[in-house]
Order: C-alpha cells, then sequence, then structure tokens
C-alpha cells in the first residue's frame, strides 16, 4: 500500500495581494508534495485563505463593499498566482466555505459541551492589526504591539476561552515522545520557556466587538475568534465532521499519514501550543510534524504592504519562467532559515546554477552525442574507468541522499546534491575529454561510455529536478529523446536505460543573463510598488 503524505501551508490573510514572502511559502510545500506524489506517496496537498477578523472587516468598510466582496475579490489574485506558479494543491480552504463554517459551529460546541471552553470576559491590551491581545509587559510602557510596533488599545468584553490547563501534561509528553514535532528544534525551547513554563494563559476564542466572523450558535452575539477558526481548518478541509468525510478518514485518522504543517515562525505558538490541544479536546491525533521556515526579506526588513518593498511574482515569472522563479526559492534560502531578496542573487543564481551548471551539461552532451554518434545515445558498456564508476556511483548515491533529505523536510540540501551531481558531470567531461578519445577510433568504447553516463546523469537529475522544474525536466527529457514510459520515479535508478534513444537539440535550457541588465530590471520591478504608492 502507498505511504500517505498531508502537507499543509498557513491559511493566508486575504487582506492584500500575496506577494513574494506568501509565495515562497506555498511554493515549498508544492516542491516537497510533488517529490512525494513522484516517487509514489498518497499525497493531499492544502493550501487556503483565513477570511475573518477585524481588520478584513475594517479594509471593506474602507472600500464601501461587504467583508464578502473584499474576500472575493482579493482571494482570486491568490488563486491566480498560485496557476502561475504551477502550484499543485489538491484543494483551497476558504474560511467562509460552509463546509468550514458549519464543522468550526459543531466544534465549538462540542468543546463548550466538555467544558474545554468557558464564558468569562476579557481585557487587555489589543492590537487590530495582529488581532491578539497582549500583556502589560509586552506592549510596554508606550503601549506598542510587540510584533508590528502599532499603538495598541485596551479592551474589555465578554469573551469565551478556551481552558488550556488540563492539556499541558499531555503536550509535553507529546513533545518528549516526538523529538521532530517542532522543527527546528530551537522553535520548541522557545515555546516551553516562553510560553509553556511560565504558566500558559487561557486563549481567547470568541468576539463581540466586531461581526465579521463564524457565530457562535449557542451565543450568537459572539463570532468564533480567529485562530479556534483559521487551526481547524486542517481537518475542515478534509471533511471532519462532514456528510462526505472519506478524505478525513484516507489521511488524518490514518495513523500510518505522515501530516505536515508549513508554517512561518510568527504563527508557531498557534500551531505548537494551542492546535495540538483543540485537537486533544476533540479526540483526534496530533499532527507529525510543525516545520518552520524562515523568512523571505528585503535588503531593509521583512517584506510588507505599509513598507512597499514588496516584490510580486508576476514580473519575474515572466521574464525569467516559473521554473527559474521556484529554483530561486528553494536554492537560495535554505529551508529553516531566513533569506534576503536581492536582484544580484536572483541573477547569480540563474546564471551559475541553471545556466552554466544544468544548461551546459544537457547542451554539450547533446551536442557531442550528435556529433560522435550521429545522435544516438550509445548503450551502457559498464563502467571502463575509474571516474566512469566513481560518476555511476554517484547518481545512485545523490537519489539515496535527494529522498533521506526531502523526507527530513531538508529541502535546500536535497536539491543541492542534484546539482552537486551536474557539477561533477561538467567535472568528467574535462577529465575524460571526448574530443581527444574521438580522435583514437581505439577509444571509442570509452567514447560510448562517456556519453552514456553523461545522458544517464542528465536523466537522473531531470528527474529530481522535476518537483522544481515544472516546465524545464520535460525540456531536458525532450532533447534526450526520452520517451513518455521512462519519465517515470521508478526508473531512475536503473542505469544505461537510454541506450538507442535518438537525442534531440533544442533551444537552450536556460539562456545566460546580462547580468547587469537583469539587475537594473529587477531593481526597477521593486521599486514600482513604491512609486505607484508615492504617486
Ligand atoms: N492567517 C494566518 C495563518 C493561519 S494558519 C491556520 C496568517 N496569515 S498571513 O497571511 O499573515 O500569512 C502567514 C504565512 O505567510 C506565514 O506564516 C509565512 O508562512 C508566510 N509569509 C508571509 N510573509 C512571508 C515572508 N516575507 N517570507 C516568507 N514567508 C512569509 O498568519
Amino acid at each position: 500500500m502507498a505511504k500517505k503524505f498531508y502537507i499543509t501551508t498557513p491559511i493566508y490573510y486575504p487582506s492584500a495581494s500575496p506577494h513574494l514572502g506568501h509565495a515562497y511559502c506555498t511554493t515549498m510545500c508544492d516542491v516537497i508534495a510533488r517529490g512525494k506524489r513522484m516517487r509514489g506517496f498518497e499525497t493531499f496537498f492544502l493550501t487556503g485563505t483565513d477570511e475573518h477578523g477585524e481588520k478584513i472587516q475594517k479594509n471593506a468598510a474602507a472600500k464601501g463593499i461587504t467583508p464578502q466582496q473584499f474576500v472575493d475579490e482579493v482571494v482570486v489574485r491568490f488563486k491566480d498566482l498560485w496557476k502561475a506558479m504551477y502550484i499543485s494543491n489538491d484543494d483551497f480552504i476558504r474560511t467562509t466555505d460552509k463546509r468550514h463554517v458549519d464543522t468550526v459551529q459543531k466544534i465549538f460546541s462540542t468543546m463548550l459541551e466538555k467544558g474545554d471552553i468557558y464564558l468569562s470576559s476579557y481585557s487587555g491590551w489589543y492590537c487590530v492589526h495582529e488581532e491578539s491581545y497582549w500583556t502589560e509587559t509586552q506592549v510596554g510602557p508606550e503601549h506598542i504591539c510587540p510584533e508590528c510596533g502599532r499603538p495598541v488599545e485596551l479592551k474589555d468584553e465578554p469573551a469565551y476561552f478556551y481552558h488550556c490547563g488540563q492539556h499541558v501534561d499531555a503536550l509535553l509528553d507529546y513533545y518528549d515522545k516526538n523529538p521532530s514535532f517542532i522543527t527546528p528544534e530551537s522553535r520548541k525551547n522557545e515555546m516551553v520557556n516562553t510560553f509553556i513554563k511560565p504558566g500558559l494563559s487561557d486563549l481567547c476564542v470568541s468576539r463581540t466587538s466586531f461581526d465579521w466572523g463564524i457565530q457562535v450558535v449557542e451565543d450568537p452575539k459572539h463570532v468564533v475568534y480567529v485562530w479556534l477558526d483559521a487551526l481547524t481548518n486542517y481537518i475542515t478541509a478534509l471533511g471532519y465532521l462532514q456528510e462526505d468525510d472519506s478524505r478525513f478518514q484516507n489521511f488524518w485518522q490514518d495513523p500510518e499519514c505522515e501530516i505536515v504543517h508549513v508554517i512561518g515562525a510568527d504563527i508557531t505558538r498557534f500551531h505548537t501550543i494551542y492546535w495540538p490541544m483543540f485537537l486533544e479536546s476533540l479526540g483526534l491525533r496530533k499532527p507529525n510534524r510543525v516545520f518552520v521556515h524562515g523568512l523571505l526579506m528585503m535588503k531593509d526588513g521583512k517584506m510588507s504592504k505599509s513598507k512597499g518593498n514588496t516584490i510580486s511574482a508576476y514580473p519575474l515569472i515572466e521574464r525569467y519562467g516559473v521554473d527559474a522563479v521556484r529554483y530561486y526559492m528553494v536554492s537560495e534560502v535554505p529551508f529553516g532559515s531566513d533569506g534576503v531578496f536581492t536582484p544580484e542573487q536572483f541573477v547569480m543564481r540563474i546564471n551559475q546554477d541553471l545556466a552554466n551548471n544544468v544548461g551546459n551539461l544537457l547542451n554539450r552532451t547533446v551536442s557531442m552525442i550528435q556529433k560522435y554518434f550521429d545522435g544516438t545515445i550509445p548503450e551502457d558498456h559498464g563502467d571502463l574507468c575509474e571516474i566512469d564508476a566513481e560518476l555511476r556511483s554517484l547518481c545512485d548515491k545523490t537519489v539515496v541522499a535527494y529522498e533521506t533529505l526531502n523526507d527530513d523536510l531538508r529541502v535546500t540540501e536535497a536539491y543541492e546534491k542534484v546539482m552537486d551531481l551536474v557539477s561533477r558531470a561538467n567535472k568528467y567531461i574535462e577529465e575524460s575529454a571526448p574530443w581527444a578519445l574521438a580522435k583514437d577510433p581505439e577509444k571509442k568504447a570509452q567514447l560510448e561510455s562517456v556519453m552514456c553516463h553523461l545522458a544517464h546523469v542528465l536523466y537522473v537529475a531531470g528527474m529530481l529536478l522535476k518537483p522544481i522544474f515544472v516546465t524545464k525536466s520535460d525540456k531536458i527529457f525532450d532533447q534526450l529523446g526520452v520517451p513518455a514510459e521512462l519519465r517515470c520515479y521508478e526508473k531512475v535508478r536503473e542505469f544505461g536505460l537510454l541506450g538507442g534513444l535518438k537525442v534531440c537539440k533544442g533551444d537552450q535550457l536556460f539562456p545566460r543573463l546580462d547580468a547587469e541588465a537583469e539587475i537594473k530590471a529587477i531593481a526597477e520591478m521593486m521599486a514600482a510598488p513604491k512609486e505607484k504608492a508615492a504617486a
């Protein structure tokens, strides 16, 4: 039976258009999901939007439209971007979907009945932008939101609370028994030391000060406060407590299914403390992993609309192609660490890794096979010398490392291994000097062996890069003349499959960029929103 894998992105706030930071997180999840699917895992990949809350209500009011109209407009922009980025999500959950609303109401009722939720009143410093209450210490004497730096306001209102106390021991026990639950581990220590050890406050789960939310059936002047609404998307999207709950049974309820939530650091507390507690209340299993990725930033800090330092993915995709943008994200920001977007690095990645390394290997290999063998890839003769053997063994080792690293979500490292293999093959060309072998008829077998090895490396690299290269892997296969039945992952370990195929030279896979001109062009894309705002 196929192994199962369920991966989610955070559901994004559709308060403004998506920027490269949102695209980063979704692309990383897509690369992981495509990789698992390709390797035969039964995979479900979810993304969506988190549409309720005071901020959306205010944004809509400012535009003179209803919150529903507002989110309907912005959600289209998210969906369009995912199409342009070739995101292969299996579903898109909106928290305004009826399936979600109905289920959240049932979940709230269950928790209320069990006594996990109780009515009280809340008074605290509230940041509208972050939709969070903060303590006196956190806002300091200036009464500033510790997260976004905006002024906070003192609020008092009747509210329902989620009672955390009874679940703390089970939570700590879960952390102990599942050391990779929170990755990187530093995040776990932060959760334990900053939030759990000092004593966890109960979580406010309803609001009465605005009405753009899911109504509490038992007390209709309350709407469900945003984190109970938001986090449960991961199960409502699968059909939890709905008529057709087959996906929920198939993925969430199967203990063998690996469940991974990928999130940004800002929402770690909600995913690693409250979410497991909510699941405990509902008698459901917890996810295997919450992977906290880093931020893609600009030179002057975090991308944000208000700073006007965001960059859209569209002009990059239009100019350099979707594969290059996806590759940039995976390679430039080590998954789990922060990264800074700069035009210089973007151009450097395309030129060094894609044009000079992968593109060049393909170009040289196909040209040589045409020149020396009339375009037919030679059969495998085994390894005729030490460097042949070394290259063949590196192909095998790369596949093994690629799988292990990907399974451990060390995604950037996994793809680095593939690039290392390609670099090694370029070096192998220099070492084996096919142009010299071609001059000596006695070295024909050796020349054949070199071409066979090179074609195989390209085949392996094309296959392993497929989760990133949503269009270019097929271009690699086209140039190698690989038929459809060989374009499947199961064959990646079989050496010498390409003997007898006819290569077919195509366009340059990634044309080399004029660095100076392109750096300038990207800098203009980055400047555009600021100028618009100024105008
Ligand atoms: N709606 C909540 C999440 C609820 S999940 C149950 C939320 N939304 S958000 O729109 O603010 O987006 C959050 C996620 O977007 C972050 O956790 C992160 O994964 C991603 N990113 C937003 N800006 C980003 C960067 N600049 N860089 C990388 N990822 C970024 O919080």
